[in-house]
This record gives structure tokens, sequence and C-alpha cells, in this order.
């Protein structure tokens, strides 16, 4: 077991920020060909051995903590027992969520799903998954549209979609203003499963859908590492964007290969290089949110290994932190970036307000030749970093 007061770099601390959901090391390794391989945990013991790890805190859909059809006073009394181990530890809950994807009410979509009762039903249960959630202290307020996407085509008018997608996210907004709540709202995108096609699924999506809200600064992202990684596209330059863009509100780390099925590894697992690149990005753009880990263990391991994984995830993106620290102190690899120019990316060239500026550059002759043919220095940088990884620099 880790001593969280400990000052090795390797050691997850709560100031880390990690974070990990009840459904994660909850996940009871069930998949499409199988029943489950693991015993249900009990939240509480969640709490209490997350704390023993060093972790920041713990994040929960509402059906996690308090099991849909309970009476309010058993509401009460799990509320109330869950409460005493978060104090007994001093662990958080960051961020909370709604299961708007497991009851076959939501089949087909919950805010967009085509019936408007259903879509009321699916807005009634997050207005009370976000009570749940700040009263728990979460600031952050994540959705995810596991249902709302589709496979019939036919079925389906994207537009109206997402159109009543809005009209959910504003609902949702209004209550926290209506309520005076300190939350935000952060939209986590997905390209498919469960659904064939889900709504908003990539970053890029979700930031011009955000855009066309009635109050645009309450919502941001939870980009995922998987989810973008599914789609092919590089994570790291997700997160890079909606970080441009002021909107990382929050993020999901695990591992993922593309071509796969949803993966959710262990994070470090698979995909080093883009893991690297995102926590190098995190860490030096000083970004304070908190580091979840939305991953599961592998079907094969017993509750002990459920640990194994929650530790692994820690350790790994605090390997990569430092290796982003040696990175930032190598003078070989100081002298490969000024070779590749890097630093001069941040120069701006022309002010489009002054007429004669823009005049100027269209009117500017070019030594193409000169800049023609030249070598840019990538293959020795890149395998730097490359030796960096793998440790043998
Ligand atoms: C998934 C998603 C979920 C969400 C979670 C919080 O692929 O299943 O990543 O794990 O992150 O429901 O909204
Ligand atoms: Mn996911
Ligand atoms: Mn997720």
């Amino acid at each position: 077991m880790s001593d969280p007061a400990s000052t090795d770099p390797l050691t997850p601390r709560p100031e880390h920020r990690f974070t990990f959901g009840l459904w994660t090391v909850g996940n009871r390794g069930r998949d499409p060909f199988g029943h489950e391989t693991r015993p249900q945990l009990d939240p509480v013991e969640t709490v209490h051995r997350l704390a023993e790890l060093g972790a920041h805190g713990v994040n929960l859909h509402d059906d996690d903590l308090v099991p849909p059809g309970s009476t309010p006073a058993e509401r009460d009394r799990i509320v109330g027992r869950f409460r005493d181990a978060l104090d007994a530890t001093g662990m958080r809950v960051p961020m909370a969520t709604t299961n708007l994807f497991s009851d076959p009410v939501f089949a087909d979509g919950a805010f967009t799903a085509n019936d408007p009762t259903v879509r009321r039903y699916a807005i009634h249960k997050t207005l009370r998954a976000i009570e749940l959630g700040a009263e728990l202290g979460a600031t952050t307020y994540v959705m995810w549209g596991g249902r709302e996407g589709v496979e019939c085509d036919a079925a389906k008018d994207v537009a109206a979609a997402l159109d009543r997608y809005a009209e959910a996210v504003n609902v949702c907004c209004a209550h926290v203003r209506n309520q005076g709540l300190d939350l935000r709202f952060a939209l986590e995108p997905k390209p498919n499963e469960p659904r064939g096609d889900l709504f908003l699924p990539t970053v890029g999506h979700a930031l011009a859908f955000i855009e066309t809200l009635e109050w645009p600064d309450m919502v941001g992202l939870n980009p995922e590492f998987a989810h973008e990684t599914m789609s092919g596209l590089s994570f790291h330059h997700a997160v890079a964007q909606a970080l441009w863009a002021g909107k990382l509100f929050h993020i999901d780390l695990n591992a993922q290969r593309i071509g796969k099925y949803d993966q959710d590894f262990r994070f470090g697992s698979e995909g080093q290089r883009d893991a690297f690149y995102t926590v190098r990005l995190l860490e030096s753009s000083g970004w304070d949110g908190m580091r979840h880990f939305d991953a599961h263990a592998y079907r094969t391991e017993d509750v002990d290994g459920v640990w194994d994984f929650a530790r692994g995830c820690m350790r790994s993106y605090l390997i990569l932190a430092e290796k982003a620290r040696r990175f930032d102190e190598d003078p070989e690899i100081a002298e490969a970036l000024a070779d590749a120019g890097a630093a001069r990316l941040h120069e701006a060239q022309v002010d489009w307000n002054d007429p004669d500026q823009v005049a100027a550059v269209r009117a500017e002759d070019f030594d193409l030749d000169g800049l023609r043919g030249r070598g840019h220095g990538h293959e020795r940088l890149d395998q730097l970093v490359l030796e960096l990884l793998l440790g043998v620099r």
C-alpha cells in the first residue's frame, strides 16, 4: 500500500487530483458475451480504498450510489453513510452525472428520444441527479449521451435531435441558475457504442454545439482518451483545442487502441505517446482540473486486481509527468526543438486591423528557393522523445 504522506514523486497524493468513478473501480467485468467476474463493491469501501491509495476523490452517477427505486428514507440513509466515509477520509466528489443509458426506457435515447415523455423523464432524472451531485459538493456535471444516437437513420431527424439536446442542456443550466448552484456542465463526446452512431461524436462537434446554447459559458467539455482514439483522432490535439477554447472542464483518462471496441483500459497501458503528450499539456498549461480515470480493470481481475488497476492509472500518470519534466530540462531536446523552430510558431505575423500590414504581406517578395528543401529535424527530435519514453535517456 502507498503512503499518501510520502514525497516520492511516483506516489499518488490528494494534491495530484486523481479521481475515479464509483462505476470504474466498481465495474464487475460484464461484457456483451459474458457475465460478471467480480462481486459488487460497497461505495463506502471504495472511498476508503481509494483514499488509502492517495486519490483525491470519487465521482458518481445517481444510480451508482442510490439504487433506482429507493425510497426517500433509503436515499437519505445511503447518502448519509457515504458522506460519513467522505468526511472520515477527506475524499471529495468533484463530479457527478446521470445514468441515462441503463434503463430500457432510454433504448431510443434520453434527451433525444423520439417520445416526448421519455425526454421529459430524462430531464426530470437529470435535475434530481444535479441536486444529489451538488449536495455532495460536485462543481462539475458531466453529460455523456450514451443513448443519444441511432442505428436506423430513417427513424431520427438529426437536426431535430440536436434541437432537443440543446433544449435539455438549457433546461439543466436554467435549473442550476434558479437554484443558485455552483456547477458547470461538461459534455462528453463519443463516436459510437452503445449506439451505432452517437450525436456529438467528437470534441469538435461538441465545441460547435456549445456555441448555440443559451448560456455557453456554463458548458464545456469532458474529452475522453478512448473516445477520440476510437475515431482515429489524436486525443492530445482534442484536449489542446478544448484548452485553447477555454472549454476543458473535465477529462476522462484511460487507454484505447484505434479500431477496437470501447476498451476503457488502465491509463497508459496503450497509446503511451498520446498519453505522454496529453500529460505534458495538462501539466505545462497549469490546468487545475481533476485527473479522472474513466477506465476499468481487465475482466480477468479479482478485487485485488482492481486496486492494482487503480494504482497503475495514477502511477503511469505520475511517470509521464516526470518524463514531461525531463523533456523540458533535456539540453539535446531543447536544441532539437530550436532546430525545428518550435518556439517560432508563437510569433504573430500580421495585425489584421491594420490595412497597411495586410497590404504589405500582399506585396511581399519571397525567396522560395531559400525556404524549400530545408530539413526540419523532426526525425532527430522524435527519436529523442522516444528514447526518453523508453527510459534510455
Ligand atoms: C462510456 C463513458 C462513460 C461516461 C460516464 C460519465 O464510454 O461508457 O465514457 O463512462 O464517462 O457515464 O458520464
Ligand atoms: Mn468511455
Ligand atoms: Mn467517459
